[in-house]
């Protein structure tokens, strides 16, 4: 069901795009800090370009190392790529708070910090790890593990201070790092639809392909970062009933929901602590957001509403992955737990209006809505089939909410 997006939910799109460009957690907009500094623009419109604001300003505690401009001529006239840059600058990223007091008060003089680099996963051994060093007189140097005997660079002044979330420290140059200037690979070339639809997720990949400026703002994150929890093809059908019922934009906000504008790998899923921006978080609202753990072997996403496991990897491939959950994931924004518990007891009825030829706005061609609808009653049966199974289970969860 390709329809004409209304002129409300266009406009509830500039609104989410502009969010999508600037998921701030913290408080604090590097951006507008360094602003502040014109001797640092050019290093401030490179955190920007390369996307590393917006991982800067959702880290709880973050140490930037900034070079003037000088400095960032030096480095820009080695002609680097974006994704080799973001490397770069990733270095001079430390998630650990360093202000220059702390500097002064290392435990035997030195001490090793990781670097965003260091922890996106790209780097490998020791590479991405920053040896801190005080010398004589007060004199600090920062260094690269894998500088290879490269000098280190000095700390020149600090340029803010927010204890104990965000240092700003302006280092004399860039530091070396063979490995984070190495080239990188362009991602190679996702189809989400695609993708989704040949591993499980046909019936998302429709609700998103039925959507285009949804599907369009899960694209443009593809060669920047993306995580995408796909619901299966059972936890869609069962949730067919309440989509249909949501307005356009709620139902913009569900699928973008499903998104996060960063690439996790399951390492670092199960590693994240803390409540994950969406796709659909306003910056100014913080909304729309779950958290990720794990749970045993498993990985779960809890929502209020819902925890939802994720079942399989349809791709992890840095900077995107798309994984496959066994529920839809509903947002307190859009749904009460009441709805969650009423659920069980509307199915019966939910069931009927479906088969009154509402499949559409769900199932793809091949799916026949009767099928739907027995899934929607299945929650108490031990069905033989597996696809059964699953449409149950998720029935089940909402079920065992409401207990
Ligand atoms: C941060 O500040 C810049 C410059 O003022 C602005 O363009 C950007 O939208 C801000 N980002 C957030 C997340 O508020
Ligand atoms: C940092 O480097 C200095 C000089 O190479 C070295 O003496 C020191 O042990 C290193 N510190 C750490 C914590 O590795
Ligand atoms: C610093 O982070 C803590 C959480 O660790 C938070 O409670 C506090 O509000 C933050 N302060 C600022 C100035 O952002
Ligand atoms: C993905 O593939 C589908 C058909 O398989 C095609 O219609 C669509 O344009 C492709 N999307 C992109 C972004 O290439
Ligand atoms: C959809 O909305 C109708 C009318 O408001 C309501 O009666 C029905 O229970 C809703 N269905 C679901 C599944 O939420």
């Amino acid at each position: 069901m390709r329809r004409a997006i209304p002129t409300a939910l266009a406009a509830a799109f500039v609104v989410l795009l502009v969010a999508l460009e600037a998921p701030v957690a913290r408080g604090y907009n590097i951006t507008r800090i360094l602003a502040d500094h014109p001797e640092f623009s050019t290093f401030n419109h490179y955190l920007t370009v390369t996307r590393l604001a917006n991982e800067i300003n959702r880290r709880l505690t973050i140490t930037v190392l900034a070079v003037d401009n000088s400095g960032m001529a030096d480095l820009l006239a080695r002609h680097f790529s974006i994704l080799t840059l973001r490397n770069v600058l990733a270095l001079h990223v430390l998630t650990d708070y360093y202000g220059s007091k702390k500097l002064h008060q290392l435990t035997h003089g030195s001490t090793l910090a990781s670097s965003v680099f260091q922890s996106s996963g790209r780097a490998i051994g020791t590479t991405g790890f920053i040896n801190i060093t005080e010398h004589s007189k007060g004199r600090v140097t920062f260094f690269s593990e894998d500088a290879g005997g490269a000098p280190p660079v000095a700390f020149v002044k600090s340029i803010k201070e927010m204890p104990y979330n965000l240092s700003i420290l302006q280092v004399s140059s860039i530091m070396s790092s063979p490995e984070a200037e190495a080239p990188v690979a362009p991602p190679a070339a996702v189809n989400l639809t695609d993708l989704m639809s040949s591993k499980g997720c046909r019936e998302f990949a429709n609700l998103l392909l039925a959507t285009p400026d949804v599907l369009k703002t899960f694209e443009s994150n593809l060669d920047v970062g993306l995580t995408v929890f796909c619901p299966i093809d059972a936890a869609v059908r069962a949730f067919a009933e309440k989509y249909k019922n949501l307005t356009a934009p709620a139902k913009a906000s569900l699928l973008l929901y499903h998104g996060t504008p960063f690439y996790y790998s399951q390492q670092l899923l199960k590693t994240n602590n803390g409540a994950f921006a969406t796709l659909a978080t306003d910056t100014h609202d913080k909304k729309y957001k779950y958290t990720v753990g794990s749970d045993g072997d498993a990985i779960t996403v809890k929502t209020h509403l819902v925890t939802a496991t994720i079942t399989s990897t349809l791709i992890d491939q840095d900077p995107v992955a798309v994984y496959a959950v066994d529920k839809v994931l509903q947002p307190r924004e859009l749904f009460k737990p009441e709805d969650a518990a009423d659920a069980p007891a509307d199915a019966p009825a939910a069931s009927k209006k479906h088969k009154h030829g509402a499949a559409d706005s769900v199932a793809g061609p091949n799916e026949a809505p009767s099928d739907e609808a027995a899934a929607d009653n299945a929650a108490f049966r031990t069905g033989s089939s597996g696809r059964w199974l699953a449409a149950s289970a998720a029935a089940l969860a909402v079920l065992v909410l409401a207990v």
